[in-house]
């Protein structure tokens, strides 16, 4: 590791001597020759960004650990266009700092945002010309804001496809051309190398960029994807759909205990007591055995696991099979969450309490992006009700949504032989207790590839991340990778293949590291102090 650190010194400082003959007049005409096939510039602002600064934000910190922005000088262009004849207004965002390192990062965006504005200048600050997209709709710029789809209908039983499309993947190829003759505009040079960094919908978009625009980024760190969007997202819903119709919503506090008492039955069958089923396949916890059991809470009162609790955790825990247990491909339709995942994700409910325990009453607390997938691109109406459908109109639900959005928003077209010959590297991780997005999907796309290619191993690696929640968790005790663009930075420039990646626990008294394995393989405890990596091995 540390010889590929010093590598990397190096090549950089080769890298910001060949961009020594930069214009860098941060004005908005060294941009006007700025064009964009199949696209119409409407407009360019550029601006010094000076002595910028941004807090240390885990929710912010795309693959990385928390760390501060400071000091930050570059040059902003915002560049505004539309492709004609599609009626869309898509603002892209571009930082170019004073201290480049001669490379361009795309950044990714979460739930219903194409681009995260605020991780621009994280990128920024490590040297990078990085680019972002609005794809056409709401941004959440203001964080006090909420990402909400009220633009996914043109009009009841109308879809925008063109803005899907420009969500789903088109403005992130054109981000990337963007960025680049920005790039290029400003500093006088090309872009040396270019990658994506983005973890959930940036994670998707990176798997989507692979597939479809497998020239534009040279290395794509594209983590916890939200790939099989148009299935995933269903699971999600029919957790609250199920509990909706079975009057099963159970206060979160009764769903947490469910998981602590997965976690308390499966946690030492890796051999160390730490909180982390490491392997949940081989996990059998049966919800309904603890039924009846009294379990504590430090939002409300106290209480016992319900038979109906018991039910709604199995659903969120379970993949969702067809009745007539035909499998799709094999395959279920979806995927649930792992054992030991937290619950509030997909099973989220408010709650109040009366002056005894047997009067609270619970309503919904949906992650609306899954809500809003079936109003508005299955049943193309924004009002309509979600909560009385039931498995069998589900069974219909996943087959339109496969049927009318899997090459559009999917991500999950095995074929990556363009990628692959053009030199592309791609490295994923997923952490096995991810409480959004369940790694099944990610492990099953990455099988199929696999099937396509036995050589899938030379430009497309996943890992699995034991007891590791949704992007970054700092609740989640699990080894969290956070130095995994340097190493897609050495296997891109310097041939050094990552084997393993280098993680380590967020949060707790006592920091604990393991090298996460690279799937099929997974990773054992072979004895010895459980907090050291030197304890671990992959097989
Ligand atoms: C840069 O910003 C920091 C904190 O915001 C401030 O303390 C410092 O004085 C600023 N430096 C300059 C040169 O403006
Ligand atoms: C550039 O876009 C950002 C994000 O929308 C906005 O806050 C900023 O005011 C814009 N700057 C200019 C000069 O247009
Ligand atoms: C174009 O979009 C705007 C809103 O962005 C809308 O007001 C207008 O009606 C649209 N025009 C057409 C022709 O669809
Ligand atoms: C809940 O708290 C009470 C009082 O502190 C304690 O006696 C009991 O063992 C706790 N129960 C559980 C399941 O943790
Ligand atoms: C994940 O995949 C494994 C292997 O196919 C399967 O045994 C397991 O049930 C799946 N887990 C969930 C929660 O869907
Ligand atoms: C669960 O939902 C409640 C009510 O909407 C909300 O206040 C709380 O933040 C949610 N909990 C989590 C962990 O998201
Ligand atoms: C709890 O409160 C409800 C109504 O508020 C009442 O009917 C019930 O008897 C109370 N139960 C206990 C155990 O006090
Ligand atoms: C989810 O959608 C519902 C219904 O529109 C809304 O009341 C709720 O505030 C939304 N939740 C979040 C976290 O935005
Ligand atoms: C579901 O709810 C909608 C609106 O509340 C209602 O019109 C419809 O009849 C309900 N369907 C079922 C199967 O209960």
């Amino acid at each position: 590791m540390r010889k590929a650190q010093i590598f990397r010194t190096a090549l950089e400082a080769v890298l910001l001597s060949t961009a020594a003959t930069a214009d860098q007049s941060c004005t908005k005409e060294t941009f006007s020759d700025l064009s964009l096939s199949g696209g119409e510039i409407l407009d360019i602002a550029a601006f010094a960004v000076n002595n910028f600064s941004l807090p240390a934000d885990p929710s912010l910190a795309v693959n990385h650990y928390p760390e501060a922005v400071t000091g930050l000088s570059a040059c902003g262009v915002n560049v505004t266009y539309t492709h004609a004849g599609q009626n869309d207004t898509i603002n892209t965002w571009v930082w170019l700092p004073e201290d480049w390192n001669g490379r361009l990062m795309g950044v990714g965006g979460a739930g219903w945002r194409t681009g995260n504005y605020w991780a621009i200048p994280h990128a920024a600050s490590k040297g990078f010309a990085a680019v972002a997209t609005d794809g056409g709709h709401y941004a959440e710029i203001d964080p006090s804001t909420v990402d909400r789809n009220t633009w996914g209908l043109k009009s009841k039983g109308n879809v925008d496809w063109n803005l899907l499309q420009d969500f789903a993947s088109i403005t992130l190829d054109d981000a990337a051309t963007l960025g680049k003759a920005a790039a290029k505009a400003f500093y006088g040079e090309s872009v040396k190398r270019s990658y994506w960094n983005g973890c959930s919908t940036g994670g998707r978009q990176g798997h989507m960029m692979a597939q479809k625009y497998p020239h534009q980024y040279d290395g794509i760190l594209a983590t916890a994807p939200a790939i099989n969007w148009e299935r995933w997202l269903l699971n999600n819903a029919y957790t609250q759909s199920f509990a909706a119709v079975n009057d099963a919503y159970t206060p979160l506090c009764e769903l947490n205990a469910f998981q602590a008492a997965a976690i308390e039955a499966c946690d030492e069958i890796d051999g160390v007591k730490d909180g982390i089923i490491m392997d949940p396949d081989s996990c059998s916890f049966d919800a309904a055995t603890v039924v009846g059991q009294s379990y504590n809470c430090s939002t409300g009162p106290s209480g016992t696991l319900s038979s109906k609790g018991a039910s709604v955790f199995t659903v969120a825990t379970s993949p969702f099979v067809p009745e007539d247990s035909s499998l799709v491909n094999g395959r279920p339709f979806a995927y649930g969450l792992e054992l030991g995942s937290a619950l509030w994700a997909v099973a989220n409910t408010t709650c109040v309490y009366g002056a005894n325990e047997t009067s609270v009453t619970c309503t919904r607390a949906p992650f609306n992006v899954s809500i809003e997938w079936i109003q508005n691109y299955l049943a193309k109406d924004a009002s309509f009700n979600v909560f009385n459908l039931t498995h069998p109109d589900y069974e219909t639900l996943f087959r339109q949504s496969i049927d009318q959005y899997s090459s559009i928003i999917g991500a999950s077209n095995p074929d990556l032989t363009e990628f692959k010959k053009a030199g592309g590297k791609l490295i994923t991780w997923h952490g096995l207790a991810d409480e959004f997005i369940p790694p099944n999907g990610t492990i099953e796309y990455w099988e199929k590839v696999q099937r396509q290619d036995p050589e899938v191993d030379d430009y497309y690696r996943l890992f699995s991340a034991p007891g590791v929640g949704h992007c970054f968790s700092t609740n989640a005790p699990g080894w969290y990778p956070g130095d995994v663009l340097d190493a897609l930075i050495n296997w891109v420039e310097g041939g050094v293949v990552p084997d393993t990646l280098e993680a380590k626990t967020v949060g707790l008294a006592k920091e604990r590291s393991a090298n996460l394995c690279k799937w099929p393989k997974r990773l054992i405890y072979e004895g010895g102090d459980g907090d050291l990596a030197s304890s671990y091995s992959c097989a």
